[in-house]
């Protein structure tokens, strides 16, 4: 298949591209930059052998994306990766990431209907808000968004629902990733956070590293075993292989209707101490912490159920905590040589 990658550089659109050329498939990658670097095109083009077709383009700028769909009219399935994602700057300054993460959307929608291109969207369990039940499956209502990031992935969700039931020849699947974790086994891509990292791995990792003087662990005293939050961390190269598995259910017309949505987890949650620990043990490194307040916003619990994906697609995640975290250190590690060069 010849596939269109929106944010194809950035961490999980990476790892995305990675899998699919190393699967035969032909990747073509669009991103801005913004929150990546032509590194990134390097790392691909050394694990895979191959340097894939790159447009440095914004996703909002219609012209440029309608020339990439007319110079390429045989595109089979678009990914769509490329967004704003961090919680924290959302509340910060909302017309942002209403802009990017909607008119984004609906630019690369207005050439996908026409040409009846499958696509892949990035949502985030962040739909769900603090579930009710655990683990949460996909017919557990959507609460109200806690952050305008998590309003733009519903309001994208419901957006390409609506251009499904409109148009019978459109086709979707909308992914609710857990939280992706880990890096690709060569450690030539990983996460790279801009500045201070707002998620727990690589705070954690950065701060094994020595570049953090300690993780703080955002409370103790939440309502689950040991007092940290629950989440469900998915190895990187896991959700990878479920975008792909997501892509030939479509092609092969699997499914059971025009839009779609799967929960993406491990099925399993962990808190924030069994992650630590759970680190230490695999990587024998210590990790610095101390426990601090809780974070604002967090909720307690949060991981998935994910028998519809397994069910559909014969889709399951397939590493450990501990690998991931493992190959998220050994990333770190990396990292740093390639900064230092
Ligand atoms: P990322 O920031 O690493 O990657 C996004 C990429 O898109 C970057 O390379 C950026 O330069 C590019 N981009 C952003 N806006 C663009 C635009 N207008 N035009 C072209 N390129 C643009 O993020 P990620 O962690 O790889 O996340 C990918 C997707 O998955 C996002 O939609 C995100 O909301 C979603 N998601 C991420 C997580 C997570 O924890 N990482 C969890 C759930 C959902
Ligand atoms: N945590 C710490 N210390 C830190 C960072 C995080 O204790 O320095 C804790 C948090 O309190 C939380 C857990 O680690 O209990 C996980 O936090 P993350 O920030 O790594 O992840 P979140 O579950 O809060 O959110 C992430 C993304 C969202 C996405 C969501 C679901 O940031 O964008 O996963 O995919 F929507």
């Amino acid at each position: 298949m010849k596939i269109l990658v929106t944010g194809g550089l950035g961490y999980i659109g990476a790892h995305t591209s990675v899998l699919l050329i190393e699967q035969g498939h032909q990747v073509i990658i669009l991103d801005n930059l913004e929150n990546s670097s032509l590194r990134v095109l390097d790392g691909i083009a050394s694990i895979t052998n191959q340097r894939p077709l790159f447009y440095q383009t914004d996703l909002r700028d219609r012209k440029a994306v309608v020339e990439i769909f007319n110079k390429h009219t045989d595109i089979d399935g678009v990914i769509h990766f490329a967004a704003y994602k961090a919680v924290g700057e959302s509340v910060e300054q909302p017309l942002k990431y209403y802009d990017n993460n909607i008119n984004g959307l609906i630019a690369l929608l207005e050439c996908l209907i026409p040409q009846e291109i499958p696509l892949i969207f990035s949502s985030s369990c962040t739909v769900y808000g603090q579930a009710d039940r655990m683990p949460i499956d996909e017919t557990s209502p959507m609460k109200k968004a806690a952050s305008p990031y998590g309003y733009t992935k519903q309001i994208g969700e419901n957006i390409i629902q609506d251009c499904a039931l409109a148009n019978s020849s459109f086709k979707a699947i909308l992914l609710r990733y857990f939280n992706p974790i880990g890096a690709h086994a060569t450690a030539q891509i990983g996460e790279t956070p801009n500045g201070e990292p707002q998620n727990l791995i690589p705070y954690l990792t950065q701060a094994v590293a020595g570049k953090r003087t300690e993780l703080r662990i955002f409370g103790d005293d939440y309502d689950t075993p040991d007092g940290t939050c629950i989440r469900d961390y998915i190895h990187v190269m896991d959700l990878a292989a479920a975008h792909l598995e997501s892509l030939l259910y479509l092609h092969e017309g699997k499914n059971s209707s025009a839009c779609e949505c799967f929960n993406v987890g491990t099925g399993k949650g962990n808190s924030v101490l069994e992650v630590v620990k759970t680190f230490e043990k695999s990587t024998q490194k210590k990790v610095p912490y101390s426990i601090v307040a809780r974070r604002p916003g967090d909720i307690v619990q949060a991981y998935a159920d994910t028998h519809k994906i397994e069910k559909a697609m014969g889709w399951k995640a397939q590493y450990s905590l501990a690998e991931a975290l493992q190959s998220a250190w050994k990333w770190e590690v990396h990292s740093a040589h390639l900064e230092a060069q």
